[in-house]
């Protein structure tokens, strides 16, 4: 495994999920309001996270707190983005090396989505069309969830789409947030079969801000 400011690569470990089950738990024990959850995501409710990614997508695909790499494994495995396309931020550098093993050809950022504008730019990334968020947001800082989504919502062109699960029954994004930034969210259905059970939305610019835009007055011919 070769690291470059702070960019992982893949790397020839070949961690199984039990090992990567451990570190995670381990993260847990230190961070316990970070890791948000006990164990990683499961199957089903990665497999449903992935299937939210539109078809058509294309660029970058950019996935806030990849964990293990089991959203990021589903990702790949539902075959819509290619592993270069996916770009993964997650802090546990212990993590970001599961995640460069689980998934080749990923870019794998190890470093806090608090910073995201920055890695970012460091990384070359101007635009995203999905971010796929597995962030705690509900047990994090509101200061925190403000920067981070600042920066991601900042990236995200007018058709984009921000994709993100939550163990509650509400949005874990507020609504006077969302407004400032001209999106809505949509609950997209709950995964009963995971531990615990989760809820995906799908967060997306408003009608509003489309209908701004087309309402504008065409431009004077010259
Ligand atoms: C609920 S876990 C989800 C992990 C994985 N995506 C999955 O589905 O199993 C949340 C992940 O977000 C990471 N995380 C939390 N805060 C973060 C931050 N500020 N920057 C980057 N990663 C963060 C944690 O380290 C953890 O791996």
């Amino acid at each position: 495994m070769t690291t470059h400011m702070g960019l992982f690569t893949p790397s020839t470990l070949n961690l199984r999920p039990i090992t990567a089950d451990v570190e995670f738990f381990r993260a847990w024990l230190r961070r316990p309001r970070r890791m948000g959850s006990l164990v990683p995501s499961g199957r089903r409710l990665a497999a449903a996270v992935a299937a939210c990614i539109r078809p058509d997508t294309s660029g970058v695909v950019l996935e806030l707190g990849g964990g293990t790499g089991s959203i990021t494994r589903a990702i790949l495995d539902a075959g819509r983005v290619a592993p270069q396309n996916l770009v993964v931020v997650e802090r546990e550098a212990r993590l970001c090396a599961i995640i460069a093993s689980r998934c080749p050809g990923t870019r794998v950022i190890c470093g806090d989505a608090g910073d995201l504008r920055a890695l970012l730019a460091r990384a070359g990334i101007s635009k995203v069309s999905t971010v796929v968020s597995s962030l705690p947001f509900l047990s994090m800082r509101e200061s925190e969830n403000r920067r981070i989504l600042d920066a991601a919502f900042g990236v995200l062109p007018e058709d984009g789409e921000f994709i993100q699960y939550t163990y509650g029954p509400a949005s874990p994004i507020p609504r006077e947030f969302l407004k400032a930034y001209r999106m809505t969210g949509k609950r997209r259905g709950w995964v009963l079969l995971n531990i615990p059970a989760a809820a995906i939305w799908l967060y997306r610019r408003t009608a509003d801000a489309q209908s701004h835009i087309a309402a504008q007055p065409p431009a004077k011919a010259a």
